[in-house]
């Protein structure tokens, strides 16, 4: 069963790294036909010098646990869907960098280590720029700002009325491996036992079973797994005072793979395209797409 579903997801990586490729064919194109404008050929001309890990790709690694940036959806005919408003903009970035796009999913200390040994050339994972991070990878600019809650299933939902609560020996506290949420435990939950698992999809299914007494998940991420179930309940806001936001993490030291990154980042926050990534990524992680996604 396992064996299948991965290899419908690599069938789907593959199609959506086809579509890439056409419609980045296109932008090409339209490059080519607007080469007029010295400003458009300067554009192509430092597009050009960008290196990649596979020339002619862009290879992003991403953790799909985490809607609504990067999740499985269920397709109509029943087979797991990479989508999720990160995917969106792995697409957008690929095409404005006149690069095909290929997807590598990974647990999020993966994508944190793919990055950081430049076996992809960029993360988009809803990465926080965290400053312990910049040693092992350059950051973009923030293409959006969510925020930190603790959550708890609804029964145990009086147990927790502020942070306080969360710091007792007798917890079990989940965050995911290599995220910024130990931090959180970590200052908020010390006497709890610290419960690390490798995938938000586990945390919430462990909660769901009462195995974890609540975990440390990013406040969309939460909102979005609390629509699809109902048994999740997020009790508190949690004040961050590290790096709040999301921002692609880019192979250190690609000078203009960054600079690239951050011209497409800013060209999608001003024209609306990423309010709309933003937006069918929610619809499409509020609705019965969601049904499997726990065992992805
Ligand atoms: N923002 C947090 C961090 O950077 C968590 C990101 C987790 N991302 C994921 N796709 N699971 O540490």
């Amino acid at each position: 069963m396992k064996k299948r579903v991965i290899a419908a997801i690599m069938a789907m990586t593959m199609a959506f790294g086809l579509a890439a490729c056409g419609a980045s064919k296109e932008s090409a194109q339209n490059t080519t036909a607007t080469q007029e404008g010295a400003d458009t050929a300067a554009d192509a001309d430092a597009k050009e010098e960008i290196k990649t890990v596979t020339p002619g790709k862009l290879t992003v690694a991403t953790s799909p646990d985490f809607a609504p940036y990067e999740f499985y959806a269920i397709g109509e005919d029943g087979t797991p869907e990479l989508a999720g408003f990160d995917i969106a903009l792995a697409g957008y970035i690929a095409d404005y960098l006149g690069l095909e796009l290929e997807i590598v999913p990974v647990d999020f200390d993966g994508v944190l280590m793919e990055v950081q040994t430049k076996s992809v050339d960029i993360g988009i994972s809803g990465l926080s720029p965290d400053p312990k991070r910049e040693a092992i990878m350059d950051f973009s600019e923030l293409y959006y700002v969510g925020g930190q809650s603790f959550v708890t299933s609804v029964d145990k939902k009086d147990k927790f009325k502020n942070l306080d609560d969360t710091n007792s020996s007798n917890l079990e506290i989940g965050a995911q491996t290599g995220s910024i949420q130990v931090d959180l435990a970590k200052t908020y939950s010390s006497s709890a036992d610290i419960i690390q698992l490798s995938k938000v999809t586990d945390i919430v299914a462990e909660i769901i079973a009462g195995k974890l007494d609540g975990a440390y998940i990013e406040t969309p991420v939460a909102e979005s797994y609390a629509k699809n179930y109902p048994e999740l309940y997020i009790a508190l806001d949690v004040p961050y005072e590290g790096a709040e936001g999301a921002a692609v993490g880019v192979s250190k030291g690609n000078e203009a793979l960054l600079k690239g990154v951050n011209e497409a980042i800013s060209k999608a926050l001003a024209d609306g395209t990423m309010d709309e990534f933003v937006a069918t990524a929610n619809e499409k992680a509020s609705g019965e797409i969601h049904e499997g996604l726990l065992d992805n």
